[in-house]
């Protein structure tokens, strides 16, 4: 077979890595040949083009570009200005956004950028105003100490985490959730699904200054207009961050009320989930947010990472493709498949099924097992997963009652429903043949048992789908 440029290329970055440090150049490779071995249906993840990941690896990495384009705080940045401004015009075009702001490195700092734009723009800058002074080093230490504290004293209502929602999003464990005070909604008890009187009935009691819309284990799609028209009602800023589905929005599978890039004040997203492009963030707004958000190197961000925006520009070319579209729709295509295979042979989902990217399973209901059994039993087969808390969870965060299913990888490459009929058969085929180790204080929550030859025959089974449908068919590292 002739060698392909894609082969070549990693063939000699590997040599030349090797040749300085060979367990890393062994590293990039067996990583390769274990993603290459495993059925991935981790929701978050997906698998860059060759184009992408070849954007990362040059020495754009080397340059320093504070500031933003054509207003830099260091010199020679020509070609950073190409690669930002590029990746910020297809950014704009692919979400329809009138504003892009395409330097954050992940999820939790473009959130962070969001959330600094909106307390500049809504507390900061009538604070400076109010003094007549246009910069924070012009007020007194009295009134800097005042700003300090409304800056820190503001509140937020967020998605709760066992409905779904996200740690940076007004939590404890992450600045925003020491930062603000934080309130959050959950789902219905009976359906799973949101309840906009709900959340309106909260934003009207807590009177927020940020609302933030957006999942990371939400099976279904979220309405933004109702979500913007309670932000106006209690003059809230709504915010939305779309990392898990942004591939759907890109793709517009995502449209009208469910689209959040013309409903919300502020979006953000990851570019590495559903929208298959390397790490990092991006920011979108209108004009009335934009300069607060282009402030967010230095403010909450290091330096611009040129490679990166790089990688983010190719990713954006090619989910402005219409064959993107025809890829985001076999996503949302493969997920109802995989549910209703699992729901045809007995699983309980969390909200019953899906109409976005993921599925989440109820372990507990459908297997009497915890998530952190499941997954390990999964992996086993050679199924990748990660457990995941289902709303009112009894086993707690850190053992679970549920497995978060995404089909955005295996939709990469190339498998659609029928496929997927077959992975919800392996699946449950592993789950039902495993069973809780019997401990003294009753079943464990972590030690499990599966039946012997289920394992050894489910990884056949992924591994014949995997040759099927071949990861990176264009590298060969031989
Ligand atoms: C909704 C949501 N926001 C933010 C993040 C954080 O992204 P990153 O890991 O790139 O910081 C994630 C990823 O887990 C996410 O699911």
């Amino acid at each position: 077979m002739p060698t392909t440029p894609e082969s070549a290329a990693y063939r000699s970055a590997l040599e030349v890595i090797g040749a300085v440090d060979p367990v890393i150049a062994g590293a990039i490779a067996g990583e390769l040949g274990n993603q290459r071995s495993q059925l991935k249906l981790i929701a978050s993840e997906n698998y860059a083009s060759p184009a992408v990941l070849l954007a990362m690896g040059n020495w754009f990495s080397d340059k320093y570009a504070e500031g933003t384009v054509g207003h830099r705080f260091y010199a020679g940045c020509d070609y950073v200005d190409v690669v930002e401004g590029r990746a910020a015009a297809l950014a704009k075009q692919i979400f329809g956004a009138a504003h892009a702001y395409v330097q954050p490195h992940s999820g939790i700092d473009a959130n962070l950028v969001a959330f600094w734009a909106i307390l500049s723009k809504e507390v900061e800058a009538p604070a400076l105003a109010a003094a007549g002074v246009n910069h924070v080093n012009d007020l007194s230490p009295d009134a800097w100490e005042t700003l300090r504290g409304a800056l820190n004293g503001q509140r937020m209502l967020g998605m709760s985490l066992d409905a779904g929602g996200h740690l940076t999003h007004g939590f404890r464990p992450n600045i925003s959730g020491k930062q603000f005070a934080q309130r959050s909604y959950g789902t219905d008890p009976t359906t799973g699904l949101l309840d906009y009187a709900e959340v309106r009935r909260m934003a009207q009691e807590f009177r927020p200054l940020v609302i933030v819309a957006g999942y990371s284990a939400y099976p279904r799609r979220v309405d933004f207009a109702a979500m913007r028209s309670i932000a106006d009602e209690v003059g809230a800023t709504l915010m939305v961050d779309m990392a898990h589905f942004s591939g759907l929005v890109a793709g517009k599978v995502l449209t009208g009320d469910h689209d959040p890039v013309p409903h919300a004040h502020i979006v953000t997203s990851t570019t590495h989930k559903s929208l298959r492009g390397p790490r990092g963030g991006i920011v979108l707004c209108g004009p009335e947010l934009a300069e607060f958000v282009d402030k967010g190197c230095p403010l909450v961000l290091g330096g611009p990472m040129p490679h990166v925006m790089a990688a983010k520009a190719v990713a954006f070319a090619e989910a402005s493709q219409p064959s993107f579209r025809d890829y985001a729709q076999r996503i949302v295509d493969n997920a109802r498949a995989l549910a209703d295979g699992l729901l045809r042979r007995g699983a309980t989902l969390v909200t019953g099924g899906t109409d976005n990217h993921l599925v989440l399973l109820d372990t507990n209901a459908s297997y009497g097992l915890t998530g952190r059994q499941a997954e390990s039993a999964l992996l086993d087969g050679g199924v990748v997963t990660n457990r995941n808390s289902i709303p009112g969870d009894p086993n707690g965060a850190w053992y679970t009652s549920g497995v978060r299913l995404g089909t955005p990888a295996l939709t990469t490459l190339g498998m659609g429903t029928a496929e997927m009929d077959e992975v919800a058969d392996i699946i449950h085929g592993l789950l039902a043949a495993t069973t809780p180790t019997a401990a003294s204080a009753g079943p464990s929550k972590a030690k499990y048992t599966t039946t012997g030859g289920v394992a050894d025959a489910a990884r056949r089974r992924a591994g014949d789908l995997l040759t099927r449908h071949p990861l990176y068919p264009s590298v060969d590292l031989t």
